[in-house]
Protein backbone atom coordinates (compact mmCIF):
# COMPACT_ATOMS: atom_id res chain seq x y z
CA UNK A 1 0.00 0.00 0.00
CA UNK A 2 1.37 3.42 -1.23
CA UNK A 3 0.50 6.10 1.44
CA UNK A 4 -0.03 9.85 0.04
CA UNK A 5 2.21 11.06 2.29
CA UNK A 6 2.45 13.96 0.25
CA UNK A 7 -0.47 14.71 -2.11
CA UNK A 8 0.59 16.64 -4.90
CA UNK A 9 4.10 17.16 -4.01
CA UNK A 10 6.56 16.07 -6.35
CA UNK A 11 9.89 14.42 -4.62
CA UNK A 12 12.23 17.42 -3.88
CA UNK A 13 15.15 16.75 -5.86
CA UNK A 14 18.21 18.56 -5.04
CA UNK A 15 21.57 19.01 -6.66
CA UNK A 16 23.77 15.99 -6.36
CA UNK A 17 26.33 16.23 -3.20
CA UNK A 18 29.00 14.32 -1.63
CA UNK A 19 26.96 12.54 0.88
CA UNK A 20 27.49 8.95 2.93
CA UNK A 21 23.49 8.92 3.72
CA UNK A 22 21.68 6.05 3.09
CA UNK A 23 19.48 7.29 -0.04
CA UNK A 24 15.66 6.61 0.99
CA UNK A 25 15.62 3.68 -1.70
CA UNK A 26 18.46 1.65 -0.68
CA UNK A 27 16.61 2.34 2.92
CA UNK A 28 13.21 0.57 0.97
CA UNK A 29 15.37 -2.01 -0.04
CA UNK A 30 17.68 -2.80 2.75
CA UNK A 31 14.56 -2.35 4.83
CA UNK A 32 12.61 -4.60 3.07
CA UNK A 33 15.26 -7.53 3.30
CA UNK A 34 15.34 -6.77 7.24
CA UNK A 35 11.79 -7.17 7.53
CA UNK A 36 12.08 -10.36 6.09
CA UNK A 37 14.60 -11.24 7.80
CA UNK A 38 13.01 -10.83 11.23
CA UNK A 39 10.03 -12.73 10.09
CA UNK A 40 12.04 -16.00 9.01
CA UNK A 41 14.00 -15.15 12.40
CA UNK A 42 10.18 -15.64 14.15
CA UNK A 43 9.80 -18.33 11.87
CA UNK A 44 13.03 -20.70 13.32
CA UNK A 45 13.31 -19.05 16.46
CA UNK A 46 12.39 -22.94 18.05
CA UNK A 47 15.62 -24.13 16.22
CA UNK A 48 18.00 -22.21 18.52
CA UNK A 49 19.22 -22.75 22.05
CA UNK A 50 16.92 -20.29 24.13
CA UNK A 51 19.80 -19.59 26.09
CA UNK A 52 22.85 -18.71 24.19
CA UNK A 53 26.54 -20.85 24.65
CA UNK A 54 28.22 -18.01 24.01
CA UNK A 55 31.34 -17.94 26.35
CA UNK A 56 32.36 -15.08 27.71
CA UNK A 57 34.48 -12.46 25.25
CA UNK A 58 33.41 -14.79 22.51
CA UNK A 59 31.46 -12.24 20.82
CA UNK A 60 34.10 -9.40 21.60
CA UNK A 61 36.79 -11.86 20.22
CA UNK A 62 35.04 -12.19 16.84
CA UNK A 63 34.19 -8.58 16.02
CA UNK A 64 37.68 -6.46 14.63
CA UNK A 65 39.48 -4.10 17.22
CA UNK A 66 38.85 -0.88 15.15
CA UNK A 67 35.70 0.59 13.31
CA UNK A 68 35.92 0.16 9.64
CA UNK A 69 37.69 3.49 7.63
CA UNK A 70 35.21 2.93 5.14
CA UNK A 71 31.48 2.31 5.04
CA UNK A 72 30.61 -0.87 4.47
CA UNK A 73 27.60 -2.59 2.41
CA UNK A 74 24.23 -3.18 4.32
CA UNK A 75 24.01 -7.22 3.44
CA UNK A 76 27.83 -7.75 4.58
CA UNK A 77 26.49 -6.49 8.62
CA UNK A 78 23.30 -8.54 8.09
CA UNK A 79 25.81 -11.49 7.44
CA UNK A 80 27.45 -10.80 10.67
CA UNK A 81 24.50 -10.50 12.48
CA UNK A 82 23.69 -13.94 12.02
CA UNK A 83 26.96 -15.30 11.75
CA UNK A 84 28.87 -13.02 15.16
CA UNK A 85 25.73 -11.73 16.81
CA UNK A 86 23.32 -14.92 16.63
CA UNK A 87 24.93 -17.10 18.83
CA UNK A 88 25.32 -14.50 21.33
CA UNK A 89 21.24 -14.01 21.56
CA UNK A 90 19.04 -15.59 24.22
CA UNK A 91 15.87 -15.86 22.52
CA UNK A 92 13.42 -14.33 24.79
CA UNK A 93 10.84 -13.74 22.06
CA UNK A 94 11.24 -17.82 21.74
CA UNK A 95 8.00 -20.07 22.82
CA UNK A 96 9.95 -22.07 25.23
CA UNK A 97 10.87 -18.86 27.45
CA UNK A 98 10.07 -19.20 30.82
CA UNK A 99 12.49 -17.44 32.48
CA UNK A 100 12.53 -14.11 34.72
CA UNK A 101 9.32 -12.34 33.74
CA UNK A 102 8.45 -12.29 30.22
CA UNK A 103 9.51 -9.50 28.05
CA UNK A 104 7.30 -10.16 25.05
CA UNK A 105 6.79 -8.88 22.01
CA UNK A 106 4.56 -8.84 18.99
CA UNK A 107 4.17 -7.78 14.77
CA UNK A 108 2.50 -4.91 15.53
CA UNK A 109 4.84 -3.36 18.48
CA UNK A 110 7.91 -4.26 16.23
CA UNK A 111 6.43 -2.14 13.43
CA UNK A 112 5.23 0.61 15.89
CA UNK A 113 8.80 0.88 17.23
CA UNK A 114 10.02 0.82 13.54
CA UNK A 115 7.82 3.73 12.64
CA UNK A 116 8.79 5.36 15.91
CA UNK A 117 11.99 5.02 15.14
CA UNK A 118 11.15 6.25 11.26
CA UNK A 119 9.63 9.41 11.86
CA UNK A 120 12.23 9.99 15.04
CA UNK A 121 10.92 12.59 17.05
CA UNK A 122 11.91 13.83 20.59
CA UNK A 123 8.79 14.47 22.24
CA UNK A 124 10.16 16.35 25.54
CA UNK A 125 7.41 18.85 25.51
CA UNK A 126 4.07 19.46 23.31
CA UNK A 127 5.35 21.80 21.36
CA UNK A 128 8.51 19.41 20.00
CA UNK A 129 5.46 17.13 18.38
CA UNK A 130 1.88 17.97 19.40
CA UNK A 131 0.77 14.12 18.29
CA UNK A 132 3.70 12.77 20.45
CA UNK A 133 2.31 13.58 23.46
CA UNK A 134 -1.32 13.66 22.74
CA UNK A 135 -1.31 10.10 21.54
CA UNK A 136 0.31 8.87 24.76
CA UNK A 137 -2.12 10.66 26.69
CA UNK A 138 -5.29 9.39 24.96
CA UNK A 139 -3.62 5.64 24.98
CA UNK A 140 -2.98 5.54 28.91
CA UNK A 141 -6.65 6.94 29.41
CA UNK A 142 -7.98 3.94 27.41
CA UNK A 143 -5.70 1.77 29.49
CA UNK A 144 -7.36 2.82 32.84
CA UNK A 145 -10.87 1.98 31.51
CA UNK A 146 -9.16 -1.41 29.91
CA UNK A 147 -7.92 -2.58 33.30
CA UNK A 148 -10.89 -0.49 35.60
CA UNK A 149 -7.99 1.52 37.53
CA UNK A 150 -9.73 4.14 39.31
CA UNK A 151 -10.53 7.12 37.60
CA UNK A 152 -8.50 9.78 39.56
CA UNK A 153 -5.99 8.11 37.05
CA UNK A 154 -7.62 9.58 34.11
CA UNK A 155 -6.16 12.81 32.28
CA UNK A 156 -9.38 14.36 32.40
CA UNK A 157 -9.66 14.21 36.31
CA UNK A 158 -6.64 15.37 38.55
CA UNK A 159 -4.03 13.06 37.96
CA UNK A 160 -3.10 10.87 34.54
CA UNK A 161 -0.84 8.51 32.86
CA UNK A 162 2.62 8.47 31.42
CA UNK A 163 5.30 6.25 29.25
CA UNK A 164 8.51 5.44 31.40
CA UNK A 165 11.32 3.55 30.14
CA UNK A 166 10.93 0.85 33.09
CA UNK A 167 9.15 0.49 36.29
CA UNK A 168 12.40 1.04 37.84
CA UNK A 169 11.95 4.88 36.34
CA UNK A 170 8.65 4.39 37.30
CA UNK A 171 9.26 3.88 41.11
CA UNK A 172 11.98 6.40 41.38
CA UNK A 173 9.86 9.39 40.26
CA UNK A 174 6.85 7.79 42.61
CA UNK A 175 9.76 7.48 45.43
CA UNK A 176 10.88 11.74 45.20
CA UNK A 177 7.66 12.42 44.70
CA UNK A 178 6.74 11.60 47.64
CA UNK A 179 9.97 12.68 49.55
CA UNK A 180 9.25 16.01 48.35
CA UNK A 181 5.74 16.12 49.54
CA UNK A 182 6.51 15.10 52.72
CA UNK A 183 8.84 18.08 53.45
CA UNK A 184 6.52 20.40 51.41
CA UNK A 185 9.46 20.38 48.85
CA UNK A 186 12.20 21.17 50.91
CA UNK A 187 14.48 18.10 50.09
CA UNK A 188 14.75 19.09 46.57
CA UNK A 189 15.94 22.76 47.91
CA UNK A 190 18.48 21.62 50.70
CA UNK A 191 18.61 17.70 50.64
CA UNK A 192 18.00 14.82 52.40
CA UNK A 193 18.45 15.25 56.26
CA UNK A 194 18.89 11.20 56.70
CA UNK A 195 15.51 11.53 58.22
CA UNK A 196 12.82 9.84 55.51
CA UNK A 197 11.78 6.60 55.30
CA UNK A 198 10.33 4.21 52.86
CA UNK A 199 9.04 1.34 53.27
CA UNK A 200 8.26 -1.92 50.77
CA UNK A 201 8.53 -5.85 51.51
CA UNK A 202 11.58 -8.01 52.30
CA UNK A 203 10.38 -9.82 48.42
CA UNK A 204 9.94 -6.39 46.33
CA UNK A 205 11.69 -5.78 43.51
CA UNK A 206 15.67 -4.76 43.84
CA UNK A 207 14.62 -1.43 42.05
CA UNK A 208 12.78 -0.36 45.38
CA UNK A 209 16.02 -0.38 47.01
CA UNK A 210 18.53 1.41 44.08
CA UNK A 211 15.66 4.01 44.09
CA UNK A 212 16.28 4.92 47.77
CA UNK A 213 19.92 4.98 46.97
CA UNK A 214 19.18 7.31 43.92
CA UNK A 215 16.73 9.45 46.03
CA UNK A 216 19.03 10.36 48.99
CA UNK A 217 16.52 8.30 51.52
CA UNK A 218 20.10 5.73 51.54
CA UNK A 219 19.82 1.99 52.13
CA UNK A 220 19.28 2.15 55.86
CA UNK A 221 16.23 4.42 55.26
CA UNK A 222 14.71 1.49 53.70
CA UNK A 223 12.34 -0.80 55.87
CA UNK A 224 12.30 -4.14 54.38
CA UNK A 225 9.28 -5.38 55.95
CA UNK A 226 8.62 -8.99 56.94
CA UNK A 227 6.17 -11.11 54.44
CA UNK A 228 3.11 -14.26 55.43
CA UNK A 229 3.41 -17.34 54.65
CA UNK A 230 2.22 -16.28 50.97
CA UNK A 231 5.16 -14.11 50.63
CA UNK A 232 2.84 -10.72 50.97
CA UNK A 233 3.78 -7.93 53.10
CA UNK A 234 2.40 -8.09 56.90
CA UNK A 235 0.41 -5.08 56.88
CA UNK A 236 0.59 -5.07 60.96
CA UNK A 237 4.39 -5.29 60.63
CA UNK A 238 4.44 -2.27 58.45
CA UNK A 239 1.75 0.26 60.80
CA UNK A 240 4.18 -0.86 63.80
CA UNK A 241 7.35 -0.08 62.21
CA UNK A 242 6.20 2.96 60.51
CA UNK A 243 5.17 3.82 64.31
CA UNK A 244 8.32 3.33 65.78
CA UNK A 245 10.30 5.15 62.94
CA UNK A 246 7.89 8.14 64.28
CA UNK A 247 8.93 8.04 67.64
CA UNK A 248 12.54 7.78 66.70
CA UNK A 249 11.58 11.35 64.72
CA UNK A 250 12.33 10.00 61.59
CA UNK A 251 9.71 10.91 58.70
CA UNK A 252 8.25 8.42 57.21
CA UNK A 253 7.66 9.40 52.88
CA UNK A 254 6.70 6.38 51.36
CA UNK A 255 5.07 3.02 50.55
CA UNK A 256 5.63 0.85 47.73
CA UNK A 257 3.36 -2.51 47.61
CA UNK A 258 4.14 -5.01 44.96
CA UNK A 259 1.08 -6.67 42.75
CA UNK A 260 3.05 -10.05 41.77
CA UNK A 261 6.46 -10.09 43.21
CA UNK A 262 9.26 -10.63 41.19
CA UNK A 263 10.28 -13.98 42.68
CA UNK A 264 6.77 -15.76 43.70
CA UNK A 265 4.38 -13.66 42.11
CA UNK A 266 2.94 -12.93 45.66
CA UNK A 267 0.29 -10.51 45.98
CA UNK A 268 0.75 -7.90 48.56
CA UNK A 269 -2.39 -6.96 50.98
CA UNK A 270 -3.34 -3.34 48.91
CA UNK A 271 -6.24 -2.28 50.62
CA UNK A 272 -4.35 -2.80 54.13
CA UNK A 273 -1.36 -1.02 53.35
CA UNK A 274 -3.15 1.32 51.10
CA UNK A 275 -5.23 2.41 54.31
CA UNK A 276 -2.16 2.72 56.80
CA UNK A 277 -0.65 5.05 54.21
CA UNK A 278 -3.85 7.07 53.78
CA UNK A 279 -4.68 7.78 57.43
CA UNK A 280 -0.75 8.50 57.87
CA UNK A 281 -0.77 10.88 54.60
CA UNK A 282 2.70 8.86 53.15
CA UNK A 283 2.77 8.37 49.55
CA UNK A 284 1.69 5.13 48.14
CA UNK A 285 2.84 3.54 45.16
CA UNK A 286 2.09 0.27 43.90
CA UNK A 287 4.11 -1.77 41.72
CA UNK A 288 2.24 -4.35 39.43
CA UNK A 289 5.27 -4.46 36.73
CA UNK A 290 4.43 -7.93 35.17
CA UNK A 291 0.72 -9.12 37.00
CA UNK A 292 -0.95 -5.53 35.86
CA UNK A 293 -1.63 -6.84 32.57
CA UNK A 294 -4.13 -9.94 34.48
CA UNK A 295 -6.56 -7.02 35.09
CA UNK A 296 -7.44 -6.84 31.16
CA UNK A 297 -9.39 -9.77 32.41
CA UNK A 298 -12.42 -8.87 34.69
CA UNK A 299 -11.89 -12.14 36.97
CA UNK A 300 -8.47 -10.98 38.00
CA UNK A 301 -8.92 -7.66 38.72
CA UNK A 302 -9.18 -8.32 42.09
CA UNK A 303 -5.39 -7.86 42.23
CA UNK A 304 -5.98 -4.61 42.01
CA UNK A 305 -8.34 -3.88 44.83
CA UNK A 306 -7.53 -1.03 47.18
CA UNK A 307 -5.59 0.47 44.33
CA UNK A 308 -8.46 3.50 45.05
CA UNK A 309 -5.71 4.40 48.08
CA UNK A 310 -2.77 4.28 45.60
CA UNK A 311 -1.06 7.92 45.08
CA UNK A 312 0.94 6.47 42.07
CA UNK A 313 0.78 3.01 40.14
CA UNK A 314 2.61 1.22 37.39
CA UNK A 315 2.82 -1.63 35.12
CA UNK A 316 5.19 -3.01 32.15
CA UNK A 317 3.05 -3.75 28.66
CA UNK A 318 7.08 -4.64 28.01
CA UNK A 319 6.46 -7.47 30.14
CA UNK A 320 3.12 -9.31 29.53
CA UNK A 321 1.18 -7.20 27.13
CA UNK A 322 3.01 -7.79 23.81
CA UNK A 323 4.73 -4.43 23.92
CA UNK A 324 8.56 -4.59 22.99
CA UNK A 325 11.07 -3.31 25.48
CA UNK A 326 10.74 -0.44 26.66
CA UNK A 327 7.30 0.47 27.46
CA UNK A 328 6.13 1.28 31.85
CA UNK A 329 2.72 3.10 32.16
CA UNK A 330 2.91 5.44 35.07
CA UNK A 331 -0.17 6.37 36.83
CA UNK A 332 -0.65 9.07 39.27
CA UNK A 333 -3.26 10.42 41.15
CA UNK A 334 -2.46 14.10 41.60
CA UNK A 335 -0.23 14.92 38.72
CA UNK A 336 0.45 18.35 40.25
CA UNK A 337 2.62 16.29 43.30
CA UNK A 338 5.15 15.02 40.44
CA UNK A 339 5.33 17.71 38.10
CA UNK A 340 6.15 20.46 40.83
CA UNK A 341 8.76 17.57 42.14
CA UNK A 342 10.54 17.54 38.49
CA UNK A 343 10.10 20.38 36.68
CA UNK A 344 13.05 22.71 36.21
CA UNK A 345 12.36 25.44 33.00
CA UNK A 346 15.26 27.13 31.53
CA UNK A 347 14.87 29.17 29.04
CA UNK A 348 15.29 27.57 25.80
CA UNK A 349 12.75 25.42 26.70
CA UNK A 350 10.24 28.08 26.86
CA UNK A 351 7.88 28.44 24.71
CA UNK A 352 3.95 29.62 23.59
CA UNK A 353 1.88 26.63 23.99
CA UNK A 354 4.03 25.97 27.81
CA UNK A 355 3.11 28.86 29.09
CA UNK A 356 -0.55 29.06 28.10
CA UNK A 357 -0.80 25.99 30.21
CA UNK A 358 -3.10 24.18 28.36
CA UNK A 359 -0.60 21.70 26.98
CA UNK A 360 1.20 18.63 29.00
CA UNK A 361 5.09 18.55 28.72
CA UNK A 362 5.98 15.41 29.81
CA UNK A 363 9.45 16.34 30.55
CA UNK A 364 8.33 17.13 33.90
CA UNK A 365 7.14 13.72 34.66
CA UNK A 366 10.33 11.90 34.09
CA UNK A 367 14.15 11.62 35.16
CA UNK A 368 15.39 12.41 31.48
CA UNK A 369 14.69 15.50 29.44
CA UNK A 370 14.49 13.77 25.84
CA UNK A 371 11.72 10.62 25.05
CA UNK A 372 10.87 8.68 22.85
CA UNK A 373 7.65 7.95 20.50
CA UNK A 374 6.54 5.03 22.64
CA UNK A 375 3.16 5.45 22.64
CA UNK A 376 3.20 4.15 18.97
CA UNK A 377 3.57 0.56 19.83
CA UNK A 378 1.04 0.60 22.30
CA UNK A 379 -1.10 1.90 20.11
CA UNK A 380 -0.24 -0.63 17.21
CA UNK A 381 -0.60 -3.15 19.74
CA UNK A 382 -4.13 -1.92 21.31
CA UNK A 383 -5.83 -1.77 17.98
CA UNK A 384 -4.37 -4.72 16.72
CA UNK A 385 -5.78 -7.49 19.07
CA UNK A 386 -8.32 -5.12 20.33
CA UNK A 387 -9.28 -5.79 23.92
CA UNK A 388 -10.56 -8.83 23.52
CA UNK A 389 -7.29 -10.53 21.54
CA UNK A 390 -5.29 -8.95 24.45
CA UNK A 391 -7.76 -10.79 26.67
CA UNK A 392 -7.67 -14.22 25.04
CA UNK A 393 -4.06 -14.47 25.07
CA UNK A 394 -3.75 -13.18 28.78
CA UNK A 395 -5.89 -15.75 29.82
CA UNK A 396 -5.03 -18.41 28.00
CA UNK A 397 -1.11 -18.12 29.65
CA UNK A 398 -2.86 -18.50 32.95
CA UNK A 399 -4.79 -21.64 31.99
CA UNK A 400 -1.30 -23.11 30.86
CA UNK A 401 0.51 -22.03 34.33
CA UNK A 402 -2.46 -23.50 35.85
CA UNK A 403 -2.16 -26.73 34.13
CA UNK A 404 1.55 -26.95 34.31
CA UNK A 405 1.11 -25.91 38.55
CA UNK A 406 -1.22 -29.12 38.53
CA UNK A 407 1.48 -31.60 37.11
CA UNK A 408 3.88 -30.60 39.68
CA UNK A 409 1.38 -30.93 42.41
CA UNK A 410 0.26 -34.80 40.95
CA UNK A 411 4.22 -35.81 40.89
CA UNK A 412 5.23 -36.90 44.02
CA UNK A 413 9.44 -35.95 43.26
CA UNK A 414 7.81 -32.33 43.35
CA UNK A 415 5.88 -29.65 45.24
CA UNK A 416 4.81 -25.43 44.55
CA UNK A 417 6.92 -23.46 46.69
CA UNK A 418 3.99 -20.67 46.83
CA UNK A 419 0.82 -20.27 45.42
CA UNK A 420 0.33 -20.00 41.86
CA UNK A 421 -2.13 -17.23 41.11
CA UNK A 422 -1.52 -16.34 37.75
CA UNK A 423 0.86 -17.01 35.08
CA UNK A 424 4.08 -18.00 37.48
CA UNK A 425 4.65 -21.13 38.96
CA UNK A 426 7.40 -21.61 41.84
CA UNK A 427 8.22 -25.50 42.24
CA UNK A 428 10.78 -27.71 43.32
CA UNK A 429 11.99 -31.01 43.29
CA UNK A 430 12.16 -32.54 46.24
CA UNK A 431 15.68 -33.98 46.68
CA UNK A 432 17.13 -30.52 47.79
CA UNK A 433 18.85 -27.26 47.01
CA UNK A 434 21.84 -29.20 44.45
CA UNK A 435 19.29 -31.79 42.71
CA UNK A 436 16.91 -28.31 41.94
CA UNK A 437 20.36 -26.92 40.93
CA UNK A 438 21.29 -29.36 38.86
CA UNK A 439 18.11 -30.32 37.18
CA UNK A 440 17.48 -26.45 36.05
CA UNK A 441 21.47 -26.09 34.59
CA UNK A 442 20.64 -29.40 32.87
CA UNK A 443 17.46 -28.28 31.30
CA UNK A 444 19.21 -25.12 30.34
CA UNK A 445 21.99 -26.47 28.58
CA UNK A 446 19.76 -28.85 26.73
CA UNK A 447 18.77 -25.52 24.92
CA UNK A 448 15.07 -26.33 24.55
CA UNK A 449 13.70 -24.25 26.78
CA UNK A 450 15.26 -21.81 29.68
CA UNK A 451 14.29 -21.77 33.17
CA UNK A 452 15.69 -19.04 35.92
CA UNK A 453 15.08 -19.74 39.52
CA UNK A 454 15.02 -17.73 43.16
CA UNK A 455 15.13 -18.81 47.03
CA UNK A 456 11.93 -19.36 48.79
CA UNK A 457 12.24 -19.75 52.43
CA UNK A 458 15.98 -19.84 52.02
CA UNK A 459 15.42 -22.77 49.59
CA UNK A 460 17.01 -23.10 46.18
CA UNK A 461 13.35 -22.79 44.06
CA UNK A 462 12.88 -23.44 40.01
CA UNK A 463 10.51 -20.51 38.54
CA UNK A 464 8.52 -21.12 34.93
CA UNK A 465 6.44 -18.13 33.95
CA UNK A 466 4.24 -18.51 31.25
CA UNK A 467 3.99 -14.96 29.41
CA UNK A 468 5.62 -15.59 26.12
CA UNK A 469 3.54 -14.13 22.90
CA UNK A 470 3.92 -17.19 21.45
CA UNK A 471 3.69 -20.06 23.74
CA UNK A 472 1.21 -22.74 23.71
CA UNK A 473 -0.19 -25.71 25.05
CA UNK A 474 2.56 -27.52 22.74
CA UNK A 475 5.46 -26.22 24.71
CA UNK A 476 4.37 -25.94 28.05
CA UNK A 477 3.64 -30.00 27.94
CA UNK A 478 7.31 -30.08 26.32
CA UNK A 479 8.29 -28.03 29.05
CA UNK A 480 6.87 -30.43 31.54
CA UNK A 481 8.13 -33.34 29.59
CA UNK A 482 11.33 -32.28 29.75
CA UNK A 483 11.44 -31.39 33.42
CA UNK A 484 10.39 -35.02 34.07
CA UNK A 485 12.97 -36.57 31.50
CA UNK A 486 15.73 -35.08 33.38
CA UNK A 487 14.79 -35.73 36.87
CA UNK A 488 14.35 -39.48 35.94
CA UNK A 489 18.02 -39.49 34.64
CA UNK A 490 19.11 -37.52 38.12
CA UNK A 491 17.06 -40.15 40.25
CA UNK A 492 18.77 -42.54 38.18
CA UNK A 493 22.32 -41.37 38.64
CA UNK A 494 21.46 -40.69 42.60
CA UNK A 495 20.08 -44.45 42.61
CA UNK A 496 23.44 -45.49 40.85
CA UNK A 497 25.95 -43.39 43.17
CA UNK A 498 23.98 -44.76 46.16
C1 LIG B 1 7.73 -6.46 40.50
C2 LIG B 1 8.78 -5.83 39.63
N1 LIG B 1 9.03 -4.52 39.74
C3 LIG B 1 9.96 -3.92 38.99
C4 LIG B 1 10.69 -4.62 38.06
C5 LIG B 1 11.72 -3.89 37.25
O1 LIG B 1 11.29 -3.81 35.95
P1 LIG B 1 11.97 -2.81 34.92
O2 LIG B 1 12.98 -3.60 34.18
O3 LIG B 1 10.84 -2.34 34.07
O4 LIG B 1 12.58 -1.70 35.71
C6 LIG B 1 10.46 -5.98 37.90
C7 LIG B 1 11.24 -6.77 36.92
O5 LIG B 1 11.08 -7.95 36.76
C8 LIG B 1 9.49 -6.60 38.70
O6 LIG B 1 9.24 -7.91 38.60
Amino acid sequence: MKLPLIPGNPRINVPEEKTFHMSPDDFRRHGHVLVDWIADYYAHIESFPVLSRAEPGRIRASLPPHAPATGEPFNTMLHDVEKLILPGITHWQSPNFYAFFPCNSSGPAILGDLLSSGLGVQGMLWATSPACTELETHVLDWLVHMLALPEKFLSSNTGGGVIQDTASSASLCALVAGRERATNFASNQKGCDGRLVAYTSAQAHSSIEKAAKIAGLGRDNLRLIEVDKNFAMRPDILARQIEEDRRAGLLPCFVCATVGTTSSNALDPVPEIGRICRERGIWFHVDAAMSGTAALCPEFRHIHDGLDYADSYCFNPHKWMFTNFDCDCFYLADRKALIQTLSVLPEYLRNQATESGAVIDYRDWQIPLGRRFRALKLWFVIRHYGVEGLQHHIRRHVELAQKFAGWIIKDDRFELASPAPLNLVCFRHKGGDAVNQSLMNRLNAGGDLYLTHTKLNDKFTIRLCVGQTNTTERHVERAWQRIQEEAARLDNSARNTA
